[in-house]
């Protein structure tokens, strides 16, 4: 039984609120604390009428501001921090876990604000620090980065002698009915997928133009779906913790509406990160965008159809040459049902939740800074069975990518 504190108010908040509370028996309190209290208060009263937990809690908190963050755990004294706020706090939040002695779990890798640049050499950088304190730092345990992470660690434990080619595919097969929203943090999604396509390739990073690669694929219950060359941060650890693979590359889908709209925000200026002088003020055009387009907490009700995210992978077994298929399907609706989110929220919440379990029952240990992979990936991807992202596996698939 273990206290725990939730950072980040936002859709993937709500979801990790509602699974945890799920979970008394592990979860015996959980405190949610983010920069608006009133969003915790709404989250958690949600949360009362669904489940029987006896012991939720709310606060306010930056996460940007150490002594403040100090001071809130010392008074709650959790013993582990599930940070689901935006990625800037990851700093300031670890730094608050070895000052405090807490264990630290995320979903984001670490972004300066000023920069839309996202790598794991700055968290990295924390390994020994929290070594040191026989601590657990555990990264990107969402979905993608999370669960992209635990499907290829298990293809490398059951499936693979040699694992060479992994393309990893995301797509979202859901309509929530509005022109243009995205389906988590618009500004930190819009700086991701704006920036340069890049993919390993024989030891090296290949940068290509954003949208530059484009591959239409087939995805389970879904159908055929253009599908975009981006990267994305979990390549870096994965092709770090399996040296075998040759290449590894990051697919997302995106419709023609979509794009388009894109192109107008990025033509007009409203995705740039620079500050701007209006009437007087500074003002960011990016996070201006972000106050005006639909809040992603808010797609769930009308959303339907489904996620379908997961790992493609080439290599050798007994031998031979094998190709393998992993993946989850997520219905927005039924996520919404459960918790109020829509899928993409669910899907990242669910393994948040799932790592948390994990590392509090003692089933992933160890004292440093760790990405997903790191761990054994049976007990996770039994429990994500359990807990609402059932996985489905393919030997012998068509990969579709060469
Ligand atoms: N790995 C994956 O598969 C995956 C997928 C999707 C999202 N994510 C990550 O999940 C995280 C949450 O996404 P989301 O869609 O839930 O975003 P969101 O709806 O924008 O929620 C973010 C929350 O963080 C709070 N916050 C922002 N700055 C803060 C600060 N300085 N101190 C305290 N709280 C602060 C926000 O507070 P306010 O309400 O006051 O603004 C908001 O409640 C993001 O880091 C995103 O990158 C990961």
């Amino acid at each position: 039984m273990s206290k725990v504190m939730i950072i980040g108010a936002g859709g993937v908040g709500r979801v990790v609120t509602h699974k945890c509370a799920q979970h008394p028996e592990v979860f015996s309190e959980i405190l949610l604390a983010s920069r608006t209290h009133s969003k915790c208060e709404a989250i958690v009263a949600d949360v009362r009428r669904a489940s029987q937990h006896p012991a939720l809690h709310t606060a306010a908190v930056d996460a940007e501001d150490v002594p403040q963050l100090v001071a809130l755990i010392r008074k709650f004294r959790p013993r582990l921090i599930i940070h689901v706020a935006l990625p800037y706090q990851d700093l300031t939040i670890m730094e608050a876990c070895l000052q405090t002695g807490v264990h630290y779990l995320d979903t984001a890798n670490y972004e300066p604000k000023d920069e839309a640049k996202f790598e794991y050499s700055w968290q990295w950088a924390y390994h020994d620090r929290f070594r040191r304190a026989g601590l657990t730092a555990i990264l990107g345990c969402g979905f993608d980065p999370g669960v992209t992470g635990v499907f290829t660690a298990h293809a490398a434990k059951h499936h693979f002698d040699e694992m060479h080619y992994l393309d990893i595919v995301d797509c979202n097969g859901g309509d929530h009915g509005k022109a243009f929203a995205t389906n988590f943090n618009p500004e930190i999604n819009i700086r991701e997928i704006t920036q340069k396509g890049r993919y390993y390739e024989n030891g090296e990073w290949v940068e290509t133009e954003p949208f530059a690669i484009r591959q239409r694929l087939h995805y389970p219950n879904i159908g055929a779906r253009d599908s975009y060359l981006l990267y994305h941060e979990e390549l870096e650890s994965l092709v770090k913790n399996f040296p075998t693979l040759r290449r590894a590359r990051f697919w997302m889908t995106f419709g023609e509406e979509y794009l388009t709209h894109l192109r107008v925000i990025q033509n007009i200026g409203m995705a740039g990160i620079e500050p701007v002088s209006f009437r007087g003020q500074e003002i960011v055009p990016l996070e201006f965008l972000k106050a005006v387009l639909p809040d992603p907490g808010s797609l769930g009700e009308n959303y339907s159809g489904e996620t379908s995210i997961g790992c493609r992978i080439r290599g050798l077994a007994d031998g031979a040459e094998k190709t393998y298929y992993i993946w989850n399907n997520c219905s927005h609706q039924a996520a919404f049902d459960e918790t109020g989110a829509q899928g993409v929220s669910y899907t990242t919440g669910v393994p948040a939740m799932t790592g948390a379990m994990l590392l509090l029952t003692g089933m992933w240990s160890g004292a440093g800074v760790f990405n997903v992979e790191s761990f054994d990936p049976d007990p996770f991807l039994a429990k994500l069975n359990e807990y609402g992202l059932p996985w489905q596996e393919e030997v012998g698939a068509d990969l579709e990518l060469p």
